[in-house]
């Protein structure tokens, strides 16, 4: 399977390390970007092809990724229409938001097209991406989509594509609400009398730690949560400090903010 990356940013080199990782022979894979430095290192990392232009990189390419951002797709897929035209290939996009019907306006008929949505922690390839293709798509296409993405972290199929704002609330945006728990616990540990190091350090792997037990899969995360907490000990008493503010709908609702700011921003960029 020949592949070229358009965009040489942060999710390419990810995804160009997982599938070098899983076998990928680098020769097959071509990127283009238009800084120099970004080719050159890509280029010496990990000995893929690279192109200044998005058109040479795509010539030969049974499957194109679209992993620029979502402000510049639109030039982007316009730019390589004619270039594809000629044979069926399966595009990705990676592009927050930017829904179906416009990549397929933009690039016109002929393409099989999939809409990914990874998330940040794909950088160390313990990502997770929903996918959704176009009716068109055959399944040896999904099977290459998803063995593309796969090579990041896990992969889910979505079934309608207007779940993709809430994928994007939940995982892609989600690794901040995790973020942004850990630099409580080490604001709350400093306060109690820790070290700044020492409370980062507890706060850091107790959320890896946790991580960890609900992707073993073994035990949900409200029975894990039950398993710790014992009547009239410490952690209950943290939690119903946490349950009487309000703490799980505080999250629903910022979790839908970030679904309406989705839904807003393909309105804005398609
Ligand atoms: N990073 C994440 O956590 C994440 C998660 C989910 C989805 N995504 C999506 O993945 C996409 C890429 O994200 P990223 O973090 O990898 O972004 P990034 O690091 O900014 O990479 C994008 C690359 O594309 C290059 N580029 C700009 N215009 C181009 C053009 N006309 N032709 C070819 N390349 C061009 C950029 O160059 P310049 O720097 O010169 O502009 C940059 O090197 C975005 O659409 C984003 O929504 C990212």
């Amino acid at each position: 399977m020949r592949i070229a990356f358009i965009g040489g940013g942060n999710m390419t080199t990810s995804l160009i390390g997982g599938l070098l990782g899983d076998g990928t022979d680098a020769g097959t894979i071509a990127v283009a970007d238009p800084v120099p430095a970004q080719l050159k290192r890509l280029q010496e990392d990990f000995g893929v092809r690279g192109f200044h232009d998005n058109t040479d990189a795509v010539a030969d390419a049974e499957v194109v990724v679209l992993a620029v951002k979502p402000q510049q797709l639109a030039g982007v897929a316009k730019g390589i229409a004619a270039e594809l035209g000629g044979q069926r290939r399966l595009v990705i996009s990676i592009a927050a938001g930017i829904r179906l019907d416009d990549l397929q306006r933009w690039l016109g008929a002929g393409c099989a097209i999939v809409r990914a949505m990874p998330n940040r922690p794909a950088l160390i390839g313990a990502g997770v991406t929903a996918l959704f293709a176009a009716d068109c798509v055959s399944a040896a296409e999904r099977r290459n989509a998803e063995a593309i993405l796969g090579a990041c972290g896990a992969t889910v199929w979505l079934t309608q594509e207007s779940q993709m704002d809430a994928v994007t609330a939940v995982s892609g945006s989600g690794p901040a609400y995790f973020f942004l728990l850990a630099e409580a616990l080490e604001q709350a540990g400093v306060q109690l009398g820790l070290p700044a190091a020492t409370a980062r350090l507890l706060a850091v792997e107790t959320a890896r730690g946790a991580g960890s037990m609900m992707a073993q899969g073994r035990a949900s995360p409200a029975e894990l949560r039950e398993q710790v907490t014992s009547t009239g000990g410490t952690t209950a008493a943290a939690l119903a400090v946490l349950d009487r503010a309000g703490v799980r709908d505080i999250f629903v609702l910022a979790v839908n903010a970030a679904a309406q700011r989705s839904a807003q921003l393909a309105d804005e960029y398609g």
